[in-house]
């Protein structure tokens, strides 16, 4: 079995790249460590590479479709082996990314001024899909980390019974605390769903990154009523850049309105030829290998991190998460306010980590982990040195 090596460090610089070459325009300067968007820093798994060398010795790239058997068997396979899961392959539509998917559905399942509720904090693109599409936003906070993150089940009843209330927004694993809802909470939650006519819009992007002591459940393993799970192999994998998801949707009627809304309204009728080899390509033997690999990466990282903190800043309280390659850092016992803890990170340790803030609250930082270690010891190092 193929052995990937995570600690390889591969220079990102000079390549257009959001994370590092962009760096300034989220952090204000240019010469600071990144552990901000999530994408990461290790090389993609070589049946993805492979598979990218081959199409691209083929000099043609034209108009290419994703609805073949290819193409859904891939999906189906993952979810078999990597989740234990069934899938059903009529139910596989490609969309051009996650966002775009959620975007669409919120159009099509709502009108203007009408809710869209979700768990928070959460993943700033939420924030700003919902309100772009001019609706309401029903946050329901998780409880805190040592809570595990709970569901106060009250408060989204409440919530979700308001007639304004037309879609729930769900993303499993959690970003950015890494809950994994389990079965019975997803139960709980598509019953409540069902009971107020809300839907339920799943997105699980992060669904391959979960530690022992956990574990993934699709809504649609769930309910396939009221439901789409929105995902991509492109976190996993690390291939954002490549362009492409796919969404499981288990409604016939809505899954041939979204292919109006991607084919006719916006014209995406071709698929991003490399998005879709490398999505074919990593959903294999090979990449369930990486993915295994990866997590056990990820999580000695977490412990690296968690003995980091624990030993040289014991005031940042950070519990290992569930799932996902974000360190979510309970920092409400250090005395500064964000922006002021912002300006000792970015200007004394030169360390870009992203303020919780950004995701709804100021109490937290969030670390995008997925690099080499030599790396990650590097940015813990710079930030104890931003209160030495
Ligand atoms: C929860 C979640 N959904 C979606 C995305 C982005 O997916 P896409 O680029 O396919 O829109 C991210 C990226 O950070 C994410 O964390």
């Amino acid at each position: 079995m193929k052995t990937y090596d995570f600690d390889k460090v591969i220079d990102r610089k000079n390549t257009y790249s959001t994370q590092w070459d962009y760096i300034g325009d989220r952090f204000g300067r240019d010469d600071i460590l990144p552990f901000s968007i999530s994408d990461t820093d290790f090389a993609v798994p070589d049946s993805v590479q492979t598979a990218l060398k081959k199409r691209i010795e083929h000099p043609i790239y034209g108009y290419s479709r994703w609805n073949h058997d290819d193409y859904k068997n891939s999906i189906v396979y993952w979810f078999n082996n990597k989740d234990n899961a069934e899938v059903d392959p009529n139910w596989v539509v490609y969309s051009p990314s996650v966002v775009f998917s959620i975007a669409t559905f919120i159009r099509l399942l709502s009108e203007p001024n009408q809710t869209v509720a979700t768990f928070t904090p959460m993943y700033d693109a939420f924030y700003k899909v919902i309100e772009a599409n001019e609706r309401n936003l029903a946050p329901i906070r998780l409880g805190s980390a040592q809570q595990g993150y709970s569901i106060d089940w009250d408060s989204l009843e409440t919530v979700l019974a308001q007639p304004q209330t037309r879609i729930f927004l769900l993303t499993n694993p959690h970003n950015p605390t890494g809950k994994v809802f389990s079965a019975d909470e997803l139960s709980q939650l598509s019953k409540l769903c069902k009971k107020y006519d809300v839907f339920l819009i799943s997105d699980d992007i992060h669904k391959d990154i979960v530690y022992p002591g956990s574990s993934y459940t699709p809504i649609t393993s769930v309910t396939t009523e009221n439901v789409v799970l929105c995902c991509s192999g492109s976190k996993t994998f690390n291939t954002p850049g490549l362009i492409g998801s796919y969404i499981l949707i288990p409604d016939d009627k809505l899954r041939e309105k979204f292919l109006v809304e991607l084919k006719a309204k916006n014209a995406l009728s071709s698929v991003s030829i490399l998005g879709m080899y490398s999505q074919m390509a990593a959903y294999s033997e090979d990449g369930l290998t990486y993915a295994s690999q990866l997590v056990k990466y990820t999580d000695s990282s977490m412990d690296l991190i968690k003995g980091f903190l624990d030993k040289n800043l014991p005031e940042f309280n950070f519990v290992k998460p569930s799932a996902t390659y974000l360190a979510w850092i309970d920092v409400s016992k250090i005395d500064l306010t964000m922006d002021e803890l912002q300006d000792k990170l970015i200007n004394v340790g030169k360390v870009g980590i992203m303020p919780g803030t950004t995701y709804g609250d100021s109490n937290y930082l969030r670390m995008n982990i997925a690099c080499p270690k030599s790396k990650l010891e590097e940015g813990l190092k710079r930030l104890k040195a931003s209160f030495d």
